[in-house]
């Protein structure tokens, strides 16, 4: 029996999504973490494929399976997410830049395990920027390519991921308020408000991150048409 092909604004679009926490690390056992569990980034990667888009993954730790027929790249540290997004942003004509990338690394991370035996009851740990991958790409993005970041903010929701958007030339940036209970990091259900540089924001409900999703892929497409 023939298959039902519908095709869609996205059909044969290739389409860069990064999705979970990178980490970076410390010693051999130990590394800097943050909260994201991946489901948002992982829901966006299978909402587009089904609307026929060419995605790939690149993706820190998670325990999620990726969605059939996405490519999936592994990565753990936000240098090797940085080299592999660069390396691949050329050929995409979008990126979706759901990770949650550490700010900072260790500026030197030990060969050994780190001992506690010093007479010292505190040890501070030296901390160095890492690069921000979406400023980076803003140097190198044409035209014809879309950006879309996220901003994770606890205050000041709307203003803060305005200058996201203009800081990292985005067409849309997806603001998540996360001191808020059910939003954002590491949950099933999503709020959302999507900001472009042209259109009045708009605010989602509280909805499985699947249908976040959703309305994430809607507002792709619309900017396809524009
Ligand atoms: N991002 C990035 N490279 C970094 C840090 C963040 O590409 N080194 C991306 C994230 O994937 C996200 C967007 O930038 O799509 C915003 O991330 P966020 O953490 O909200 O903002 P920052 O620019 O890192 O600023 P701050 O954490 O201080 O709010
Ligand atoms: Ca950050």
């Amino acid at each position: 029996t023939a298959s039902l092909f519908v095709p869609t604004i996205l059909t044969g679009k290739k389409i860069l999504v990064t999705a979970g926490g990178t980490r970076e690390r410390l010693d051999p056992v130990r590394f800097l973490a943050n909260d994201s569990s991946g489901k948002m980034g992982y829901a966006i990667a299978q909402a587009l494929q089904q609307r026929g888009a060419e995605v790939t993954l690149i993706s820190a730790p998670t325990k999620l399976t990726a969605p059939t027929m996405v490519k999936l790249q592994s990565i753990t540290s936000t240098e090797e997410l940085y080299e592999a997004v660069l390396q691949k942003f050329p050929s995409q004509d979008a990126l979706i830049m759901t990770a949650a990338v550490a700010d900072f690394k260790p500026i030197t991370t030990a060969q050994q395990k780190i001992k506690k035996n010093s007479d010292n009851n505190q040890w501070s740990l030296e901390l160095e920027k890492t690069p921000d991958i979406l400023q980076a790409v803003a140097q190198i993005k044409r035209p014809d390519q879309i950006t879309i970041g996220f901003a994770a903010e606890t205050q000041n929701l709307v203003a803060n991921a305005r200058k996201k958007l203009v800081q990292k030339n985005l067409d849309l940036v997806i603001a998540n308020d996360v001191s808020k209970p059910g939003v954002g990091f590491n949950g099933d259900t999503n709020r959302v408000t999507m900001i472009t540089s042209n259109q009045p924001p708009i605010t989602t409900d509280l909805l499985p991150k699947s249908q976040i999703a959703e309305k994430i892929a809607d507002q792709l497409e619309k900017i396809i048409n524009q």
